[in-house]
């Protein structure tokens, strides 16, 4: 921590005392972004043959369901310590005062992506598009709620 030759604390540093720091809001921010983007990558490959805008197959579909679940249990909750908003943030700032809500709308991702991944091992396409819809609805379910 620096400290000035006089031995106080920096008056911003002082007055932040009970804040989160810059830096960890930071590296808070760019770890949920991190695995935001994971989930993005894996929900819109999934979408795209969803609408024939690629070809469904089945295995690759099952793959990406896989890796989706497998993102879910990394510890999203970690990415977002109390008020931890910068400007590269677009969360709101309802989170901290809802949290049970936020919680209960990671643990429906969470439970959604585990059910694709199972019926995606399936290979019934009527029934995986039919997950899927019910999965990519729970990013939607957060996003309308707690993000900007
Ligand atoms: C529990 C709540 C929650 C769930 C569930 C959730 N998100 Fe998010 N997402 C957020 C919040 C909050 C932000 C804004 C974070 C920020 O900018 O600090 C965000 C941001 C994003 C971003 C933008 C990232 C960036 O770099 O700005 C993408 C893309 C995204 N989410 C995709 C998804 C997808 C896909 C799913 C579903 C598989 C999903 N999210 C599920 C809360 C959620």
């Amino acid at each position: 921590m620096y400290i000035r030759r006089n031995g106080l604390l920096p008056l911003t540093l002082a007055l932040c005392s009970t804040c989160v720091q810059a830096d960890d809001v930071a590296k808070a921010v760019d770890y949920r972004h991190g695995l935001m983007h994971v989930y993005a990558y894996n929900v819109t490959s999934m979408s795209d043959m969803v609408k024939g805008e690629t070809a469904f197959d089945p295995a690759a579909f099952a793959r990406y369901a896989e890796d989706l679940a497998a993102a879910t249990w990394l510890d999203l909750l970690a990415g977002f310590p109390e008020d931890s908003i910068n400007d590269e943030s677009d969360a709101g700032d309802t989170i901290w005062l809802d949290w049970d809500k936020f919680q209960k709308k990671y643990e429906a991702l969470k439970a959604q992506s585990a059910k694709l991944r199972k019926v995606a091992a399936g290979g019934d396409e009527a029934a995986m598009k039919e997950q899927f819809g019910k999965t990519a609805k729970t990013c939607k379910g957060c996003h309308d709620d707690f993000k900007n």
